[in-house]
């Protein structure tokens, strides 16, 4: 019998909880073993549940006991999730998280310590919710030098476009919605700002690259200045708003790294992501493009990866699984990146009449553009050209605000 313990029994925690007690059969045929979930952690009472036996406020309950070889931590944020896996990795027990804050700001350090202590740190469940990526990226796609990786990571933000895109449903009852359904972070601010996507990127990078991308390295710009007006123009230009996590090596050794609202062109599968739906498009020199699709958060989706990851180390109690990165620096990645593509400009000025001369002198040869001479606003898709040379265009114009997005086909 192999003993387990869950650390946290918030949405997560408690999916995971009930895909162990509730398909014990299931899962135990998958270990071949008796799998018996020995402890979980929370500072709240839930004595109305059939499994309220189980619940203790004491951590050192879980690390005390040498028969729990294997701990889902599943309570998010680094404190104290950071000081209790590590103590767990240091006490001989594999750990598995959906935590990809922790993993994000922690990953180099928490890997070491398993490899050192010889068992597993898996979090399957970090990125993508239900959808399996990180172990096929890393498994299925090793005989690949991976390019780039980009994709829809939040499911959040996603549900909250595509209300407004499809319902013109405002901003915030369409976040409201997602946190109704179990989607969005304990504070949002981290979904709406691309902090939770920026973390996915750093984890996709470090994997696809091999070595440590901390948050603070990750371009990070969120959808809370996304209007309505936006979605609406860049439906007439023939796109769809989404929030795009980004990283691709360069030629330099450097990789870059983003998250950021981007139009996508309506032949790019990308844009046909809806709702709480993530998409990562991995590329390899071998294979190409290759798509990994699904749901992107929700209870019963992420708890069936981090219940995935339990399975996969009760397997493997005495064998390491490589998933690995090394440690990351300073220059690693190139913060002043200059694209170079095709970029969506907004325009808005008092006087139209100034506003479209000025736009025809700088971009005379845009052929993609809504003009609306009422509001005072013209919208256009740039030729291709690089982006410090728009901005510098565009910081020439007199009276008049501006706002540029990437956009990717
Ligand atoms: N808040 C996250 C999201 C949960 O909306 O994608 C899954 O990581």
């Amino acid at each position: 019998m192999i003993n387990v313990a869950i650390m946290g029994h918030g949405v997560v925690g408690s999916g995971a909880a009930e895909i162990l007690i509730n398909h014990k059969d299931r899962i135990e045929k998958a270990v071949k073993d008796e799998v018996f979930v020995k402890y979980i952690l929370d500072l709240r009472e839930f004595n109305e549940l059939s499994y309220a036996d189980k619940f203790t406020k004491n951590f050192d309950d879980i690390l005390n006991d040498d028969t729990v070889k294997v701990v889902a931590e599943v309570m998010g944020g680094v404190n104290p999730a950071y000081d209790f896996v590590k103590k767990c990795l240091e006490n001989g027990k594999s750990v598995v998280t959906s935590n990809k804050e922790l993993v994000a700001a922690k990953g180099a350090e928490l890997i070491k310590i398993a490899n050192r202590e010889n068992v597993n740190f898996l979090f399957e469940a970090s990125v993508g919710g239900g959808i399996p990526v990180l172990r096929p990226m890393v498994q299925c796609l090793s005989a690949n030098e991976i390019t780039e990786v980009s994709g829809i990571l939040n499911g959040t933000t996603n549900y909250i476009l595509n209300k407004m895109i499809v319902d013109n449903m405002d901003f915030d009852s369409a976040l409201s919605l997602a946190q109704q359904k179990g989607y969005a972070e304990r504070n949002p601010a981290a979904d709406i700002e691309g902090h939770d996507a920026c973390r996915k990127v750093c984890i996709l990078a470090a994997l696809a690259f091999g070595k440590h991308v901390y948050p603070e390295q990750v371009y990070t710009e969120g959808i809370t200045e996304i209007t309505l007006d936006d979605v609406a123009m860049a439906d007439s230009l023939g796109y769809v708003i989404k929030l795009i996590g980004h990283t691709e090596k360069l030629e330099n050794g450097k990789i870059t790294a983003s998250v950021r609202p981007t139009l996508v062109g309506r032949d790019c599968i990308l844009s046909g992501v809806n709702g709480v739906f993530n998409a990562i498009m991995v590329t390899g020199d071998q294979t190409g493009e290759v798509a990994f699709y699904g749901k992107g958060a929700g209870k019963e989706a992420t708890a069936s990866a981090v219940v995935a990851d339990m399975v996969d180390c009760m397997k493997h109690l005495s064998a390491r699984k490589y998933l690995s990165w090394e440690d990351g620096f300073d220059t690693y990645v190139d913060t002043n990146y200059d694209k170079n593509g095709k970029f969506y400009v907004y325009l808005k000025s008092n006087n139209y009449n100034e506003l479209e001369n000025q736009f025809k002198n700088a971009f005379a040869n845009t052929d993609s553009v809504v003009k609306n001479e009422i509001s005072g606003e013209i919208c256009f898709i740039t030729e291709k050209d690089f982006e410090s040379n728009i901005k510098t265009k565009l910081a020439s114009f007199k009276n008049c605000e501006y706002k540029l997005l990437h956009t990717m086909s």
